[in-house]
């Protein structure tokens, strides 16, 4: 028989979003008639902006002419599409990032994980804690790390606590880690990061010869016209930084399929032998040999994003999103319920009421306002006691689940 990878035995329990849908669906199987709203995975419920749609369509009929179809397309994306995230994502906020430093992929998820081909087994690699799961199962199945303890936390990893006495955001480690994954706004705080805060992060980094991972998929829901939108704001983060990026949240492309990494060519990383060796010649590598690329048509959806009207109607979606943000702040806290985020992010981390635990408040929420949330301690030891609402919701149902939660727990 074959042997397994078994480092997937060490994962914990099923990845958390799955988990929720099987209780979930349990529920409902049981409560046919419930109403259910559900606020947990940050999934996307408005429909794909106009000019996506159009684009999309078009790139259709180009498919179904011998003078326009496509074949396989590059690995790494079109050009036109790496153009135009470069202008308008980057260059347009000063960042020094070109075109051929940007590598259009199907997800952000994807890529997070991908992105350890790359690197070595014998790296330190520090998260935060509460983090965005996939940054932690992914090092567990390349056997980056031990097992789990009794709080879920994995031998080998270095846990950066974040909660409401650091404002959300991981003090620099004292130690020496290789890898770090940064998050910002935050997945699940809705924390962000100031100017300051990413430019001590890629001090430390380039100091220490470290690499930052650091996801920006939620870089368009920033309100403050202060915070960064890419750690390439920060000086120095082209020597010490991949970024990842997503058409998933801005521009309804859950279901569609679409980011990006950037892998500046000027980041480096030791071989065996000791020599300075290019990430980005081994990501280009790696993309080339494991990853087609995304569909031509989904790729002309991405480029209508920075059209005039692609621009005004992703705005319309995210400030759609960023009022129901603002609702459940304000509904929660009427509530008397301690809320964080939700201000430059579309989560909310709300202190579970009462005293429960995380998983407690969740079935408490399900069985008795039929909302689906996510428990805060799926994210980390250190998430236990918080709970994470979604704004991605219709205003309808973000309404009634409001009502509901208002009516249940005010104080
Ligand atoms: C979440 O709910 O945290 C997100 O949906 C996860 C993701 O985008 O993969």
């Amino acid at each position: 028989m074959v042997t397994i990878n078994d480092n997937y035995l060490k994962l914990k329990a099923g990845y958390l979003f799955p988990e929720i849908g099987r209780r979930v669906n349990a529920f409902a199987a049981a409560n046919p008639d419930a109403p259910i709203i559900r606020l947990g995975i940050g999934d996307v419920t408005e429909p794909l902006p106009e000019a996506c749609r159009t684009a999309m369509i078009k790139a259709v009929e180009d498919m179904g002419d011998r003078a326009t179809f496509k074949g396989y397309g590059p690995e790494q994306g079109y050009s036109w599409l790496r153009e135009a995230i470069a202008t308008h994502d980057f260059q347009s906020r000063g960042c020094d990032i070109s075109a051929d430093e940007i590598f259009v992929s199907d997800g952000s998820k994807c890529d997070c994980g991908n992105i350890l081909d790359i690197f070595g087994n014998n790296n330190t690699i520090a998260v935060t804690d509460p983090v965005y799961p996939v940054y932690v199962d992914t090092n567990v199945m390349a056997g980056h790390t031990g097992d789990a303890n009794e709080r879920g936390e994995y031998d080998g990893l270095v846990y950066l606590p974040i909660s409401a006495e650091n404002d959300f955001t991981a003090e620099i480690p004292s130690q020496k880690v290789d890898l770090i994954y940064l998050c910002f706004p935050n997945n699940p705080t809705g924390a962000t990061a100031t100017k300051e805060h990413l430019t001590d992060w890629v001090n430390y980094a380039r100091a220490h010869g470290s690499i930052i991972l650091f996801d920006a998929a939620y870089e368009a829901f920033i309100t403050d016209p202060s915070l960064p939108h890419s750690i390439y704001e920060i000086e120095g983060a082209r020597e010490c930084a991949i970024e990842f990026r997503s058409f998933s949240k801005n521009a309804g492309f859950t279901g569609t399929r679409c980011a990006l990494t950037v892998v500046p060519k000027s980041l480096k990383g030791k071989a065996a032998d000791g020599s300075d060796v290019e990430l980005w010649g081994l990501w280009n590598r790696r993309q080339s040999t494991k990853f087609n690329g995304v569909s031509y048509i989904v790729q002309r959806g991405a480029e209508a994003v920075y059209s005039p009207e692609g621009k005004a109607q992703t705005r319309a979606l995210i400030d759609f999103y960023m009022e129901n943000a603002r609702i459940i702040r304000e509904q929660l806290t009427n509530a008397g319920i301690q809320v964080h985020g939700g201000v430059n992010a579309p989560y909310v981390w709300v202190k579970t009421p009462h005293g429960l635990s995380s998983w407690d408040f969740f079935d408490k929420l399900l069985h008795t306002c039929n909302v689906v949330g996510t428990p805060g301690s799926g994210f980390g030891a250190a998430g236990e006691g918080y709970f994470r609402i979604s704004a991605f919701n219709s205003r309808e149902n973000v309404n009634k689940a409001m009502r509901r939660i208002v009516e249940k727990f005010k104080s």
